[in-house]
């Protein structure tokens, strides 16, 4: 399926999602938030797809941000809307049944980084530049990146990188565990793809109810994420992928995933 603002291509059971606006680089504007919704809505439904990589077109960017000649505009319930639109966009991301991997090829700023936050897992390029500039411009995040950057960096991170608006090179991503790795420009998918691959030769269900885990667990108390925790262990013993899962181990051989 291809788009004018967002590319979808397939490699085997990867699903590659490119934000198509390379001369503002890849800014998402309101059709091209809608068309990544859609596209995520498609990907999760279709069962031949494993796992799902998210990167920017051209060699600059990632995603710039959300467009600014679109929040120049915005008045109050514009701005309301505007960021339940772009927070409806990173939910489906993030509650997405199969893995999402951002592949990080240059800019990631505001909205860009705030996508890039509701991957399950981050990799950049060693030219990118991440942050979340929205105080430079005299607003503050909303797709999220006020509650989702805390949450894996810690607040003490994520409230410098928010209050000083200053972007952070690739390196330094990397340290405070904003991104899981960083390689050079002309790798980096080819490394994205290979950790991609490598989940999707795991049990499909389980990685869906173990995403699940994790994502519905860090917005309980502990004990309720247990018994979450305790449910989906119970429900994964029901499937024929988990018999496969064991079986095959025991007849030492690689599992047959019931993929389409
Ligand atoms: N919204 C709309 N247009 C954007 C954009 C954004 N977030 N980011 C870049 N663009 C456009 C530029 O306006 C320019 O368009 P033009 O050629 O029609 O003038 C084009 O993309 C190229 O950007 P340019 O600024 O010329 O590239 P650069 O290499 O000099 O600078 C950046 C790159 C990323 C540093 C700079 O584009 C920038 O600061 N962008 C805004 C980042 C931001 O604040 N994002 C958060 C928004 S909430």
């Amino acid at each position: 399926m291809t788009t004018e603002g967002v590319l979808l291509e397939r490699d085997g059971y990867l699903a590659i999602v490119t934000v198509n606006r390379p001369s503002k680089l890849n800014a998402l504007d309101d059709q091209t938030i809608a068309e990544l919704d859609a596209t995520f809505a498609a990907i999760d439904v279709d069962d031949s797809v494993g796992a799902v990589i998210v990167t920017g077109a051209g060699e600059k960017a990632f995603v710039a941000g959300a467009d600014i000649s679109v929040l120049a505009k915005q008045g109050v319930l514009d701005g309301i809307e505007n960021a339940r639109r772009g927070q409806a966009l990173t939910l489906r991301m993030e509650s997405c049944s199969k893995p999402v991997l951002a592949a990080i090829n240059g800019f990631a700023l505001g909205g860009g980084l705030e996508l890039a936050l509701a991957c399950d897992v981050r990799f950049a390029s060693s030219n990118a530049k991440v942050g979340l500039p929205e105080v430079s411009l005299g607003i503050i995040p909303g797709y999220g990146g006020s509650q989702r950057l805390p949450r894996l960096v810690g607040s003490g991170n994520a409230l410098q990188l928010i209050l000083q608006g200053d972007a952070i090179d690739a390196s330094e991503a990397l340290r405070i565990g904003l991104v899981n790795g960083v390689f050079e420009p002309e790798e980096l998918m080819d490394k994205v793809k290979a950790v991609a691959k490598r989940m999707v030769m795991r049990g499909p269900t389980a990685l869906s109810l173990a995403k699940q885990a994790v994502r519905r667990g860090a917005q309980m108390p502990l004990v309720d994420a247990l018994a979450l925790e305790a449910d989906l262990f119970g429900i994964i013993s029901s499937t024929d992928e988990m018999k496969e899962g064991m079986t095959a181990f025991l007849e030492k051989r690689k599992p047959n995933w019931l993929r389409k």
